[in-house]
């Protein structure tokens, strides 16, 4: 169990500001993620890791896609995963701004994201200031096979890096040669005992960035955090963690994760 006074739960009429060193070490704010995030001082995180609604749901519902159907009762009516293409790029350029603002010369980002959307990412973080490094694939081992004996299983997500001051930042490769590809399974059954989120990233995947981009004791945020993997990650890695979630019935599962201090 995390002491009281080690994790803390905000909302949009909570009057917070995190400062570098006067955060609670875990943070967990319910609302959008552009209120959130203006409660974090200037140049404060040592990276921002991140993923965000793909917005996804109207291309889904035009193809009257299975995957649409499944994901409807989520995130249809849950923030950025249903909105036309403008709008959803001028509110990732407006988080990325942020994202700009909270993090330190030296910090990173990571954000996942579907491969169609790429380019659009890119170009406006770029905008946003930041240097752009290279895009990643995190490969499942164990996809859902649908529509297998018609097409090509999606088993892929892609992750973006990019450093705020440019080239470099943080890389704590201890010596080793570190692939742009991860590849592991589905998030386990035993990761989801607090209950269910229908895009839980694997525990080993997130912890995988936390530990190569930033180091212990860093401000780590996650602006959609979902389930808090981000946060159990850095719990793991003694890492600081603010997380902002929209939706409160994630808010709880996440809360709960960190307040059990679960190591899984
Ligand atoms: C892809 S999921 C993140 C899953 C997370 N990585 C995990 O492991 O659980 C994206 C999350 O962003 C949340 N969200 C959508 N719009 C938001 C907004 N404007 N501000 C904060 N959170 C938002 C959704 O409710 C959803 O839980």
């Amino acid at each position: 169990m995390l002491l009281d006074k080690d994790i803390t739960l905000f909302n949009s009429s909570s009057p917070v500001q995190i400062a570098e060193q006067s955060a609670p070490k875990y943070t967990v704010f319910h609302g959008d993620c552009l209120e959130g995030m203006k409660r974090i001082e200037d140049a404060t995180a040592g990276l921002v890791i991140t993923d965000p609604p793909y917005n996804l749901g109207r291309f889904m519902q035009k193809r009257n896609a299975g995957v649409f159907r499944m994901r409807k009762n989520h995130f249809v009516s849950s923030g950025w995963d249903d909105l036309e293409y403008e709008e959803w790029d001028a509110k990732m350029r407006a988080f990325l701004a942020d994202s700009y603002r909270v993090l330190r010369p030296d910090g990173a980002m990571i954000i996942f994201m579907s491969l169609m959307k790429l380019e659009s990412l890119i170009a406006a973080a770029q905008s946003a200031g930041f240097y752009y490094k290279t895009v990643g694939i995190w490969h499942k081992t164990n996809p859902i096979p649908r529509n297998m004996n018609r097409t090509f299983v999606n088993s892929t997500e892609a992750w973006v890096y990019f450093v705020k001051g440019g080239p470099s930042g943080v890389f704590n490769n201890e010596g080793k040669v570190i692939h742009d590809f991860f590849e592991g399974s589905l998030t386990p059954g035993s990761e989801k005992k607090f209950g269910p989120h229908p895009t839980q990233k694997p525990l080993k995947l997130i912890s995988h960035f936390v530990k190569v981009l930033s180091n212990p004791g860093d401000l780590v945020v996650d602006p959609f955090m979902g389930s808090g993997t981000s946060g159990v990650a850095c719990l793991n890695l003694d890492r600081r963690f603010f997380g902002i979630e929209l939706d409160k019935s994630y808010v709880d599962v996440a809360f709960n994760r960190l307040k059990a201090g679960i190591r899984l």
